[in-house]
């Protein structure tokens, strides 16, 4: 077992296959960033494969897949058959926006991708355009209907309510995601680079009890995915309603998880700059056993929690660049 300094078992990695993206949402990368890692420093498949057998041999026994957006880096459904494979891999997850899964969604479901988070922020055209920085409402949507004929486990819908902007779109998603069978989760935007630190992200904790009310849901004890979303559902179980809200009631006590970037750097947590690379020691030839020994100084070195209330402009990576 994986266990840091707080007494916290880490069971849980996400892993950025790329830090590119064909959206710019306005809380996440800039328009016209161009500072992406460059191929030669990105971890290779054989390479992801070996840090994440490492991480399953140490008791890290779920993986979900990141970017910026996964399904850019050419070649995904093979990565996933290599991480499927694995013993001591029992749950593999992938988040996206959605733009390529009409294309790929079967794909990664025969290759052994067993669930599927999904971002999109709006109904409205208009307004996935605005905060997205592209016209992708109907490619997502079209995506999000043959991943469900595909047969996901689960499929999770990741909203982050932006006052004024797609605050008023809530009920109309929630609608959606029942009618549907989706998962919705509203996310409270984190100051990650400038980005993050101009959204206006709604404080869902007080939103709670008029959403709450108004679609009659009551707390829920299901921890879907072993996540830090706290569920509500509603009595006949048609409708659950996940809140996470990094802001207003940090969850860090629990903290269960640790990030590869693409790069193959490990950091210990989104809010902080703790973190150890290890592509030096991979593409040094390092044994096993070596790469067992850094993953556990690594977590040795994660941090009590996020000072995201305290020093909101401390983090200056977007969040494409360790994966949401
Ligand atoms: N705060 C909260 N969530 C964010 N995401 C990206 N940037 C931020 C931010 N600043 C989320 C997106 C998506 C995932 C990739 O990361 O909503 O679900
Ligand atoms: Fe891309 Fe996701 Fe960031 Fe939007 S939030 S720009 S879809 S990585």
């Amino acid at each position: 077992m994986l266990r840091d300094r707080f007494g916290r078992s880490i069971d849980y990695l996400r892993l950025s296959v790329t830090d590119r993206c064909d959206l710019r949402c306005s809380y996440c990368i800039p328009k016209g960033f161009k500072n992406f890692e460059e191929p030669a420093n990105w971890l290779g498949f054989a390479e992801i494969q070996r840090v994440v057998a490492a991480f399953a041999r140490l008791g890290c026994h779920r993986i979900r897949l990141t970017g910026g957006e996964p399904l850019l880096r050419r070649n995904l459904p093979e990565l996933i058959g290599m991480l499927a494979s694995l013993p001591g891999v029992d749950d593999l997850s992938l988040s996206t926006n959605g733009t390529q899964l009409a294309t790929q969604a079967g794909a990664l479901k025969a290759a052994g991708l067993q669930r599927l988070n999904v971002s999109l922020d709006s109904l409205r055209r208009d307004c996935v355009a605005s905060i997205s920085g592209s016209d992708s409402l109907q490619q997502v949507l079209q995506g999000l209907s043959v991943a469900r004929d595909a047969g996901f486990a689960s499929i999770k819908i990741n909203m982050v309510p932006l006052a004024g902007i797609n605050d008023r779109d809530i009920d109309a998603m929630l609608a959606y995601c029942k009618a549907h069978g989706f998962i919705l989760r509203l996310i409270e935007a984190m100051p990650m680079g400038h980005t993050g630190q101009q959204a206006d992200g709604l404080d869902l904790s007080q939103l709670l009890s008029s959403l709450s009310q108004r679609h009659g849901l009551t707390p829920s004890a299901v921890s879907l995915g072993g996540g830090p979303a706290r569920y509500w559902q509603s009595q006949d179980g048609s409708c659950t309603l996940g809140l996470i809200t990094p802001m207003s009631q940090h969850f860090c006590a629990s903290c269960n998880r640790v990030r590869l970037s693409v790069d193959g750097t490990l950091y210990m947590c989104l809010g902080q700059e703790e973190k150890l690379e290890l592509r030096p020691l991979l593409r040094a030839g390092c044994s096993d056993a070596e790469l067992e020994a850094a993953i556990r100084t690594a977590i040795e070195l994660k941090p009590e929690r996020h000072e995201f209330q305290q020093q909101p402009q401390q983090i200056m990576r977007f969040m494409s660049m360790t994966g949401g």
